[in-house]
């Protein structure tokens, strides 16, 4: 696998980056490839400009560092303006209906990043607008973060085809567009999760299917250590998501002391395997502090990487992609 190899084609054949289940298989290579590019470009202040007199508008009803700060720097590097819009602010907050927003939105600005609740809020925004919607992450998604977490395996693993991916803890957003985006690709993965909190078994059967399609297989457990057997990556995130802060005692009993990426599952994982966490992290619950901060974790490199691939997609959405 080589991503320098591939060509981005144009006009881009995705509108949205809503799920990945949308973009195929050839597209997600286009934009790793383009990301990697652009990342190269940056590393050697070459001019990027491909997005001059855009504006993207970023709405958020979560709270966020990285998606923010990502996008924000990103668009300027790229020639666009973004404008950072919360939810505490705008009327969508106050009851504006969707249709209505994204009708106005798309009179004054290119693409529109949401990170909010409803997945149908995104289909909605995408339906009754006239530009690209990003998915900055939902309750049930979080797309962005799986192409900078690919883009992270392809720095790291020079490969995409053969490799597994375990994934240890609730079965969120993250699973969720992991299980997805990694199906398409030929990246085996393995889900540990306890009963009550596994995938939406919706996706699951999607990516399960979607994997055999593409040569690799996704498969649901409850043991983290038979999750992480032989793993070339190991994955965690939050026991208690964005929106679920009334469940956290509730969900410590469910996970503590299990369901953690710590020394046990290292030591059954490859050798050279890595640790990724889409961050923000909560050490001693889902990873203990001498995996995220020891030798195996390249967290930092894989929130770089958020900026360099949501440049892609930007490009890619928003403009022609010809980033020279
Ligand atoms: N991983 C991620 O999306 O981080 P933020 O919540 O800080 O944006
Ligand atoms: N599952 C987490 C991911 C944060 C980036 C959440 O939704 O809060």
């Amino acid at each position: 696998m080589n991503l320098m190899n591939y060509q981005a084609k144009f006009p881009f054949a995705q509108r949205h980056l809503l799920t990945l289940q949308d973009w195929s298989e050839d597209e997600i290579l286009q934009c790793l490839a383009l990301g990697v590019k652009l990342k190269a470009m940056q590393k050697d202040r070459r001019r990027q400009i491909c997005l001059e007199g855009k504006t993207l508008a970023m709405i958020f009803a979560k709270s966020s560092t990285r998606t923010r700060v990502s996008f924000e720097v990103g668009a300027t590097q790229l020639g666009a303006t973004a404008l950072f819009l919360s939810t505490a602010d705008i009327q969508l907050g106050r009851g504006e209906p969707i249709s209505d927003t994204a009708q106005v939105l798309s009179r004054m600005v290119d693409g529109i990043m949401i990170r909010t609740f409803k997945q149908s809020d995104l289909e909605a925004l995408a339906k009754y607008g006239s530009i690209p919607i990003i998915n900055g992450l939902t309750d049930e998604f979080h797309p962005c973060q799986v192409l900078a977490d690919l883009m992270t395996i392809y720095e790291k693993k020079g490969t995409f085809r053969g490799l597994k991916l375990a994934f240890v803890g609730d079965g969120n957003n993250m699973a969720h567009s992991l299980m997805i985006g990694c199906s398409k690709l030929g990246i085996d993965v393995a889900v540990a999760s306890p009963d009550g909190y596994k995938p939406n078994p919706t996706y699951t059967a999607w990516a399960v299917a979607n994997a055999a399609g593409h040569g690799s297989k996704v498969t649901v457990c409850s043991d983290p250590l038979e999750a992480c057997a032989g793993a070339d990556v190991l994955y965690t995130d939050v026991w208690a998501s964005m929106g679920q802060e009334d469940e956290a005692a509730k969900r410590r009993e469910a996970f503590g002391g299990v369901y953690q990426i710590n020394a046990a599952c290292l030591s059954v994982a490859k050798p050279d395997a890595i640790f990724l966490h889409c961050l923000p992290a909560h050490r001693g619950e889902e990873v203990t502090a001498e995996v995220i901060d020891g030798p195996h974790s390249v967290i930092f490199d894989e929130a770089e990487n958020r900026l360099h691939a949501q440049k892609a997609v930007m490009a890619l959405l928003m403009g022609d992609g010809k980033a020279e």
